[in-house]
């Protein structure tokens, strides 16, 4: 039941045109798909066979006759066609139950709008189809329904006709001029407005942007609109990709599986990625917004465009875009220091999520070589780890060359459904002088083999020639099902200092690790240096350099990459943290003086930015940590981290009282970086007050957080006032919490922050269980909503160790029971959650028994969806 990569064999036929029309109905659709269907002559003489899930058939007909035809599983097999390559009609008449589909994957109804998801296989819930990438057709619609409840009838390309019918009925014809995939087709029928934007392009071309969503949030679409015209901008800009259609739509829905899509010319995206307004929502949801609204727009030239040939390619739109993403956030950043923020920020990503994963019973290559169920496989190692795989291409070929290789594989493949070595041959093809060129057959080594490589360094100065000898040696632990690994190409950025913390001068330079052990020499060296390796995270490695606590925190002070000077910090923390969780006896002070004035020293620097200090004053993340070692008691890194972040709190009062009113800001809010560091900042000082006062049981601070709580006019400074009570445990948290529900009650996306800010509190004698079991039952609560679900399920299970690893299993237990009573009705939410313990074998005892014990009840269950027994069959899996 495995689908194979080398199994991939293009399809027998081909679909070149495609004319749907829908009655639509929430309780029963009838969708009448007419296609031009032809043999691929490339391939052996075969039956047609099409993809089809939960549909009732009614008809079949080839060129206006009835046919024979059989159902074999899923498919639905001709036998009987045409003799000859000619094209012949194939019309099929189906039904199926939108309101009844409760997977969200196909076509389903949401709060009485229709919406669609087709990535990857949800065609096949909508009409019988070849679904899959490699088969791309010319889309024309007719959607037609009720008048009064669906007023607004959307579909890919361009409106060419719409009108009246009779009983309270009307239609609406779409023409798309793009051939695509069927992931990519859409439509959408309700009751919705929408912000227009007419816009003209570099090139001269008007084009139409509009962003659809309910009456009642019209006024959070700024931001996204805004986005949308700066990602339209940057594309032409940085890469010379234009907008390629007249009308550009985004449509916004609460019930989402994931993120956002990217279908052509109508996306659709989870509400919680389009709504932003300054009164309900955050920073960090302004900065998603701007981040996703750009990532489904590349898509258009990166996926639409050039696609995929079959899904394990996956990678070559996600791993790009993601890439392109990241390039465009940094680049609306601005300034230096706000572009390291953003890399800061996307490399703790890939550690505290991709890292785990690369490690766990899940681990996968960028591009996997088998898999259950695709959707299990839309990955922190897809997206994020394939961005650092494009990113590393951008280090070995400079930036103008990777614009040069875009630009290449554009020229050979737009229209086309390719794979991933397409991608890196038009890149390393257009920069043929390159270490990507001369290494390329290694470089794809990144595609192929899963888990993390290590890199071990170690130095050696020698005074009488002068050099600095540096030694890397490389390797990558094994994973499921790839047990030896041959080497990487890895791109190392390096620079030397010297003990004052100063760069010497020419010591730049960019290795290029390719053998298991390269030695590199420096020039000029007249005393020990300091060498800052892997500057801006420029492989996704794990380094292994024993650099002394004085050298880092030289590299703390001066080191003039931002990135490794934040890594520097975290290094020192990481060895704390660790040195804490493996000590004997009760926890104390984990933090020494040098390290706390290190600190300090950062927090009250004159020039650093205030998003940089939030970040370097950051604890490493308990799932980081837990990774360093080979056994986990949950508890024991909770109670390590709380006792650093009470010693930051106390050692540096003074700091963070300054720290507050220093970074107050005046005036409206605007979501731009430097404000947004300066707001992280103050929060970040306010959560330490809070918990100083906790211990001193001296009431100014929580009291002033309060005050702010109430008065705050905008959703980050409130929320993160609430936060700090919620932190510190205060007694005033209740009345906030309190408040904050009255207030917001009609604000799903808010309603989605009170119950995960509750999920997510600090343990306190196993108090969080309980109030997640009670929150299931309030009012608010809706399962299947998958926002809902994850706010308060996901984030007890995923974002709350201390509270999830319970010595009495009992987070285990409220695990397993959510599992399958989700999986009854959403696989694919399920399934991530399944994920939950993914890492259950590193557990110590009683954990590791408890964990293994819900794992298996899970994986024993029947029914039980494909998707979660894929995870939890890896999971247990020796
Ligand atoms: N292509 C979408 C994006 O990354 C994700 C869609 C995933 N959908 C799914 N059902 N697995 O932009
Ligand atoms: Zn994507």
């Amino acid at each position: 039941r495995l689908i194979r990569r080398e199994d991939y064999c293009p399809p027998a036929y081909w679909i070149d045109t495609v004319d749907l029309t829908f009655d639509l109905d929430p309780a029963k659709t009838r969708v009448l798909n007419r296609m031009r269907v032809r043999r691929n002559p490339d391939q052996p003489r075969q039956p047609l066979r099409l993809d089809g899930e939960d549909l009732t058939l009614a008809r079949v007909l080839v060129n206006g006759a009835g046919t024979s035809f059989r159902i074999d599983g899923a498919q639905l097999v001709l036998e009987n066609l045409p003799e000859g390559d000619e094209p012949f009609e194939l019309e099929i008449f189906t039904t199926c139950a939108p309101e009844k589909n409760t997977q969200l994957m196909g076509l389903y109804v949401s709060q009485g709008t229709f919406y669609t998801q087709c990535e990857a296989e949800g065609f096949r819930r909508i009409t019988y189809f070849l679904d899959r990438p490699d088969v791309m057709a010319t889309y024309s619609v007719t959607l037609r329904a009720d008048k009064a409840r669906y007023p607004v009838l959307l579909s890919n390309g361009n409106l060419v006709e719409a009108g009246d019918l009779e009983g309270g009925r009307h239609y609406a014809r779409w023409v798309d001029p793009h051939r695509k995939p069927c992931y990519l087709f859409a439509l959408v029928a309700g009751n919705l407005v929408c912000r227009s934007q007419p816009i003209r392009s570099r090139s001269g071309t008007d084009h139409l942007l509009q962003i659809y969503v309910r009456a009642a949030d019209l006024d959070k679409t700024e931001h996204a609109m805004h986005s949308l015209m700066a990602a339209i901008a940057w594309d032409e800009t940085r890469f010379g990709l234009p907008l390629d259609l007249e009308r550009f739509m985004i449509v916004a829905t609460s019930d989402f599986n994931m993120g956002a899509m990217e279908n052509k010319g109508l996306n659709i995206f989870n509400t919680k990625y389009i709504l932003a307004h300054p009164a309900t929502a955050t920073d960090t949801d302004f900065a998603n917004v701007e981040s996703v609204v750009a990532h489904e727009y590349f898509h258009n030239w990166t996926g639409n465009r050039v696609t995929c040939r079959d899904w394990f390619q996956l990678s070559l739109k996600e791993g790009l875009t993601v890439f392109r993403d990241q390039e465009f956030s940094m680049d609306m950043a601005g300034s230096p220091s706000a572009r390291a923020v953003k890399r800061i920020e996307d490399v703790r990503v890939l550690r505290t999520a991709q890292f785990p994963e690369d490690a766990g019973p899940m681990a996968h290559p960028v591009r996997p070589d088998q898999y259950a169920e695709i959707n299990n496989f839309y990955t922190v190692t897809v997206y994020e780890k394939g961005a650092e795989v494009v990113r590393m291409m951008q280090t070995l070929v400079g930036r103008e060359g990777f614009t040069r290789g875009l630009k290449l594989y554009f020229e050979r493949h737009d229209g086309q459904a390719v794979t991933c070595d397409d991608l890196v041959q038009a890149i390393a093809d257009a920069n043929p002088d390159s270490p990507l060129a001369r290494l390329q057959p290694q470089f794809m080594r990144w595609y192929a083999q899963a888990g993390t490589p290590r890199v071990q360094i170690s130095g050696q100065h020698d005074p009488a020639t002068r050099t600095y000898t540096l030694s890397l040696h490389q390797s990558c632990p094994p994973t499921p099902g790839q047990p030896h690994k041959e080497p990487f190409v890895i791109p190392v950025a390096a620079a030397l200092f010297d003990h004052e913390g100063r760069l010497l001068p020419g010591s730049e330079r960019l290795i290029v690790l390719h053998e298991p052990h390269t030695e590199v020499v420096f020039p000029d060296v007249d005393s020990p240096p300091i060498a800052s390796l892997l500057r801006g995270f420029s492989a996704p490695v794990i380094l292994e350099h024993p650099l002394s606590d004085d050298e880092l925190l030289v590299l703390l002070a001066h080191d003039t990459d931002p990135f490794n000077r934040w890594e520097a910090g975290q290094q020192l923390l990481l060895r704390r943290a660790l040195a804490a969780v493996r000590a004997e006896g009760p926890v104390h002070a984990p933090l020494d003086a040098a390290t706390l004035q290190a600190l300090r020293a950062v927090l009250r620097h004159p020039t650093l930015d205030a998003a940089f200090k939030e970040l370097a004053l950051t604890l490493p993340a308990h799932t980081y940590i837990a990774e360093q070692l080979d056994e986990v008691d949950p508890q024991r890194i909770h109670a390590v981290r709380e006792a650093m972040r009470t010693q930051l709190a106390h050692a540096l009062h003074e700091d963070w009282i300054w720290a507050y009113e220093a970074h107050q800001d005046s005036g409206g809010y605007r979501p731009d970086a430097a404000a947004a560091g300066r707001r992280a900042l103050t929060g970040m000082a306010l959560h330490m007050l809070c918990l100083a006062a906790r211990d001193s049981g001296n009431p100014v601070w929580p009291g002033k957080t309060y005050q702010r709580f109430k008065d705050a006019t905008n959703m980050t400074d409130r929320y993160q006032a609430l936060s700090a009570l919620v932190s510190a445990g205060h007694e005033l948290a209740e009345r906030a919490l309190a408040l904050f529900h009255e207030r917001f009650r009609h604000e799903e996306l808010v309603l989605d922050k009170w119950f995960a800010l509750q999920a997510g509190a600090p343990d306190r004698g196993g108090d969080i269980l309980p109030r997640v079991q009670a929150l299931l039952q309030h009012p608010d609560f809706h399962l299947r909503n998958p926002n809902r679900a994850r706010s308060l399920i996901g984030t007890y299970c995923h974002a709350n160790p201390a509270a999830f690893h319970r010595a009495d299993g009992a987070g285990y237990a409220f695990w397993r029971d959510r599992v399958l009573e989700i999986d009854a009705f959403n696989p694919q939410v399920a399934a991530r959650l399944a994920r939950a313990l993914d890492r259950w074998k590193k557990l110590a005892e009683p954990y590791r028994s408890q964990a293994h014990a819900a794992l298996r009840v899970v994986a024993a269950h029947e029914p039980l969806s494909t998707d979660v027994r894929e995870v939890v069959s890896r999971a247990l899996a020796d």
